[in-house]
């Protein structure tokens, strides 16, 4: 299948070109090459790559940016996808959007899981533009596949795991407070990739939960991740109120991945398991591109 991959440079985007390269004919794209804000670009693109199936990972994923650049957000996260997806409806072809977990307000009780059909009530500029997202793709496109996935991670770009390495390495005595009191299912985008490659020729449509299985808070990922990457740290656990940020996160943003599992779709496997994967893969890679970044 002709695929364009929009964010192609991005955690996601790059493991979807690792996953799908091999059986599809794949079209990487990301900014500025195309800017999804603009029409012109997306169509541009479009005309020339003349996709059957487009995967837009790209996003404005800094969440607490998110709240002093709005009009960038919304632009990214909302408009953008109203041209992609306006710009398929006109031309053909389908498409898979990716959304988030923070559309929800986390007010449920940890571990109640969030599924496909309960109500949304975003409380950052993040969660609120993707939602946005969200309903302008299903209004125009109904075929549409929306994944909501969580807390990414991947060996390529910044991310929560990396963090946690760099800060342990940089002094594994000092100790930096990790939230305890959020909850949610860190997912390898590698993995998300693998899912994504599952439902291209499946009768599927409309909104997906897609995390690995099982929870953890911020605290206790950072602490598995380290244990399993042999590095030493002297991290504390601490309440969302130590540490404040510009977005409010939800406490509770655990998925399950109903509509999934009901279809017998599921690739994902355990959070514990996949980082026990991503260790194994990645160890030294990691530890020597940041040992570089600390100067070491
Ligand atoms: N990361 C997470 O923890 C997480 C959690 C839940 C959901 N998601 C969703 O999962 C998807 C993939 O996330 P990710 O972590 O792979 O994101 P990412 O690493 O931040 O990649 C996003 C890509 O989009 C590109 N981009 C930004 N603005 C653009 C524009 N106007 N036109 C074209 N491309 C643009 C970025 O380019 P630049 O780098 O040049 O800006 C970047 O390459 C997103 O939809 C995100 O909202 C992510």
């Amino acid at each position: 299948m002709k695929i364009l991959i929009i964010g192609s440079g991005g955690q996601l985007g790059t493991d979807c070109i690792g996953v799908l390269q091999d059986n599809h004919r794949i079209t990487p794209v990301d900014f500025p090459e195309i800017d999804i804000t603009s029409r012109r670009s997306v169509e541009n693109i479009c005309k020339t790559a003349d996709p059957e199936l487009i995967i837009n990972c790209a996003a404005f994923t800094a969440v607490d940016a998110c709240e002093t650049e709005r009009e960038t957000a919304w632009k990214v996260n909302a408009e953008g996808p109203r041209i992609i997806a306006e710009t398929i409806k006109d031309g053909g072809g389908s498409l898979i959007h990716i959304s988030t977990d923070y559309v929800f307000d986390g007010s449920k009780p940890v571990p109640e899981p969030y599924r496909e059909n309960d109500s949304v009530n975003p409380i950052s500029e993040y969660g609120r533009s993707k939602l946005a997202g969200e309903k302008i793709v299903l209004e125009t496109l109904p075929d549409a596949i929306i994944l909501r996935t969580a807390w990414l991670y991947s060996a390529h770009g910044p991310n929560f795991l990396k963090t946690m390495l760099r800060l342990a390495l940089s002094d594994s005595t000092r100790r930096f407070t990790i939230v305890d009191d959020q909850f949610g299912s860190l997912t390898w985008s590698y993995r998300l990739a693998r899912q994504i490659e599952r439902l291209i020729d499946a009768p599927v449509k409309g909104i997906m939960h897609t995390t690995s299985e099982g929870y953890s808070s911020w605290f206790q990922a950072a602490c598995y991740f380290l244990e399993k990457m042999g590095v030493e740290h002297s991290f504390a656990a601490c309440t969302t109120a130590d540490y404040p940020t510009a977005a409010s996160r939800p406490k509770n943003s655990i998925l399950e991945n109903g509509v999934l599992d009901a279809q017998g779709l599921s690739v994902f496997r355990s959070w514990q398991e996949d980082v026990d994967e991503f260790v194994g893969r990645y160890k030294d890679q990691l530890l020597r591109e940041t040992r570089a970044l600390l100067g070491g």
